[in-house]
């Protein structure tokens, strides 16, 4: 393969720059051009395209968000726009794409590779919601953010003997909340995973503050509920002093930590080197720190792991 494309899709995660430029250079050096597609899916069906050099990709290593923009978009699930996609890639010479995104992205990855061309998918998304690698690119730099945000509620809940509910992303994932909340020393964590009725969570934090514990922090996943739903709930039930935080999309912002741009340097040299040998089909990831890569098919057909582990151990040292 000589020519390539890039783009990414769906929800931007910090490292997707990281990523680009890691494909753009490694491309280059192997004797490839690149071409970067314009806000995902969208941009292929708008012949949105720009000629990647090296310099294209200076200074983003530690930037968030992706230079080429992304979106979702709609028409990518009629067959029909996939075609028009195929032969506006074809008519600009690109034999191969690269995808960054979540599973819904790789979903249009799947559809391109069964019509015959040939695409590679980095897994990129805050949510860590693909079961076949351990970590996706975004998923650490999101978590510290959010744990920045919890040790600042915690220092206001405790001077107030308050239980706060921070509610962050994931989309139908835990993760995010599963791994802050550990971090983070939440006294509940409620994820999609786990279903605990609004009574059971309550009796949790009754029983909290029956042990001595003046303050709380409950880590909620989005999947679940809405944090002013629940906080609503407990304020109607209990005596206990509320409140309520959406973290929102400054989850999704801000500089990739180290191991994301380090993770997102790798996916994108691995996802090169199969494109370069004319393999596509193909998801890359992280299973015990070792890149690998999979049938896109297989892959988006595993059941998602679940760290029932993490999960015991946090109801265990949240005492
Ligand atoms: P993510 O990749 O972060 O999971 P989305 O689920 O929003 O984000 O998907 C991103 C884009 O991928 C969609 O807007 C659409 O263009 C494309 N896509 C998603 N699912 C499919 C599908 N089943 N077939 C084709 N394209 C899809
Ligand atoms: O997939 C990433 C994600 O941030 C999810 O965690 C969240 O549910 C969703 O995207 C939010 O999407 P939007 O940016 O369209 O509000």
């Amino acid at each position: 393969m000589k020519r390539i494309g890039i783009l990414t899709s769906g929800g931007d995660a910090p490292g997707m720059n990281a990523a680009i430029r890691s494909v753009v250079r490694t491309a280059i050096c192997s004797g490839m051009s690149v071409v970067g597609i314009e806000r995902g899916y969208q941009g292929i069906l708008d012949k949105a395209f720009r000629e990647m050099q090296m310099r294209s990709v200076s200074d983003i290593v530690q930037r968030g968000g992706t230079i080429l923009r992304t979106a979702r978009c709609m028409d990518f699930h009629k067959p029909e726009c996939q075609d028009i996609a195929i032969a506006n890639m074809r008519e600009e010479g690109i034999e191969g794409l690269v995808v960054i995104g979540g599973d819904g992205s790789f979903r249009g990855a799947e559809a391109l590779s069964v019509k015959g061309f040939p695409t590679v998918g980095i897994p990129g998304t805050i949510d860590n919601d693909l079961a076949y690698t351990d970590y996706t690119v975004g998923f650490h730099t999101a978590c510290n953010t959010c744990l920045e945000a919890i040790d600042r509620i915690r220092d206001t809940s405790s001077s107030h003997d308050r239980i706060t509910i921070v509610e962050v992303m994931g989309r139908h994932c835990g993760d995010i909340a599963l791994y802050t909340g550990i971090a983070g020393g939440a006294e509940l964590i409620i994820i999609p995973e786990v279903p605990l009725t609004f009574s059971e969570i309550k009796k949790s934090l009754i029983e909290a503050s029956q042990k001595g514990k003046s303050s709380g922090m409950v880590v909620l996943a989005e999947g679940v509920c809405g944090a002013d739903e629940l906080m609503r709930f407990l304020q109607r039930e209990t005596n206990l002093s509320i409140r309520a935080t959406v973290l929102g999309h400054q989850q999704r912002g801000g500089s990739p930590s180290m191991r994301d741009r380090l993770l997102a340097t790798q996916f994108g040299y691995h996802a090169v080197s199969l494109l370069k040998k004319d393999i596509g089909n193909r998801v890359v990831g992280i299973s015990k720190e070792k890149i690998i890569d999979l049938d896109i098919m297989e892959a988006l057909a595993m059941p998602r792991k679940f760290r029932k582990d993490l999960y015991k151990m946090a109801g265990v040292v949240s005492q």
